[in-house]
């Protein structure tokens, strides 16, 4: 049964933390704002480790991803001081910088080519020999070939940043409906906004879907503007470092195994996340023996005393992954409809700025500067039409039947 329609000038559809953040920014601005999601806070947040790797995440051909990343970073500990007192809470911010270490020739090679990369984009790291690497981090492993530090790669608690999150969007007015957005309504080419799974009918004046890797699967949204966002899965590990052992590393680090990427990042209460895994298997969530095995037998290569930690979580997430790796920032083909998804490896990262764009185009309808690049129209029809078909880029794959509603 459906209820009366309730209305507000802004409605997120999705509340992980780029939907959340989006609707606290919105709310800061004036804007009525509701956010509709099951379980606000969690999705991929809870999972994820929270590096803020703009440099020592830097690939080939994500030199526009690049600038947006390195732009979120340097508003982290602005944003983080602002969520803090917003919301009473910590956020397990922690300005410890990154390590990213060569544990073969192999290693070394791609690292001395990563390392020439940073230096041609402006970024800053050093190259460390094995011996000035262990002499940073005494836990590593003898073989270390050498190392780059990044002494301006952090790290947030992404649990943490979410809970914060929730509470600055309920003290600062956002609406929390708890359960799935069902169907976007369009009415007269524009969206107006959202039935619930509980019948209740939503009307905005825009709308937000901000679903991380369901985003797709909102059903009624038209074929030509559905946002071509897939899940990656990532297995990820969590152990515990006794307070015998602390501290058991001062900084994050990581480095490339066999062409796979394993990092460990320490907080201060004692917490070791070790991920991650990144399989393209669908919606699938699954924590394999497989996964646990390859991340921690690399892990174990890194720094051998791991094995001695206890092991007190396994979990699988879903990275949104857009075609090109960045994500859809603002409005849509169709009027009404904006995206804020496929933020992939980067969503905590990109957290701070993704609020600030989100929350201009909001108020005022312009993409600021920043944004601008990550306009969904990127992977748009030719025509613009939003009742036709998309003319897919060649990575893009329609998403799975709408059955699962965000
Ligand atoms: N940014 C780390 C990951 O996606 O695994």
């Amino acid at each position: 049964m459906r209820t009366s329609a309730e209305t507000s000038d802004v409605l997120v559809v999705g509340g992980g933390i780029i939907g959340l953040v989006t609707a606290w920014r919105s709310a800061q601005q004036g804007l009525s704002t509701t956010l509709a999601d099951p379980d606000p806070g969690g999705g991929a947040a809870q999972v994820a480790a929270g590096m803020l790797a703009a440099v020592t995440e830097l690939h080939y051909g994500e030199q526009m991803l690049l600038g947006l990343n390195v732009a979120s970073a340097a508003r982290y500990p602005a944003f983080v001081a602002e969520l803090e007192e917003a919301s009473g809470q910590e956020t397990g911010f922690r300005a410890c910088g990154t390590l990213s270490v060569a544990l073969d020739s192999d290693d070394r090679a791609h690292l001395r080519e990563l390392h020439a990369l940073q230096q041609r984009s402006g970024l800053v790291s050093e190259w460390l020999s094995g011996r000035e690497c262990r002499r940073l981090e005494p836990m590593l492993a003898p073989g270390v070939r050498g190392g780059l530090r990044v002494d301006g790669d952090h790290q947030v608690d992404p649990r943490r940043l979410a809970s914060a999150l929730v509470t600055a969007c309920e003290r600062a007015g956002v609406v929390l409906r708890r359960t799935w957005a069902q169907r976007l309504t369009v009415t007269g080419g524009r969206a107006t906004g959202a039935v619930l799974a509980d019948g209740t009918e939503l009307a905005a004046g825009q709308v937000v879907l901000a679903g991380g890797s369901l985003s797709g699967r909102l059903q009624g949204v038209p074929e030509a503007v559905v946002p071509p966002v897939r899940p990656v899965k990532g297995q990820v590990l969590r152990l515990t470092v006794p307070p015998a052992y602390a501290p058991f590393l001062s900084r994050t680090v990581r480095a490339v195994v066999r062409g796979g990427q394993v990092y460990l990042v320490p907080r201060a209460n004692g917490e070791l996340v070790v991920g991650a895994t990144s399989e393209e298997l669908g919606w699938d969530t699954t924590v394999t023996a497989g996964g646990v095995y390859e991340l921690l037998r690399d892990a174990h290569e890194l720094m051998p005393g791991i094995t001695e930690l206890p092991l007190t979580e396994t979990r699988a997430g879903l990275r949104p992954a857009s075609p090109d790796n960045a994500p859809l920032l603002g409005p849509t083909a169709l009027p009404g409809l904006l995206l804020a998804t496929g933020h992939h490896r980067n969503g905590v990262l990109l957290t701070p700025v993704t609020g600030e764009v989100m929350a201009h185009v909001l108020t005022t309808g312009e993409v600021p500067e920043l944004g601008r690049p990550f306009s969904p129209r990127r992977f748009a029809p030719v025509t613009g039409s939003p009742e036709t078909s998309r003319t897919a880029s060649p990575e893009y794959t329609t998403p799975a039947p709408l059955e699962q509603p965000v």
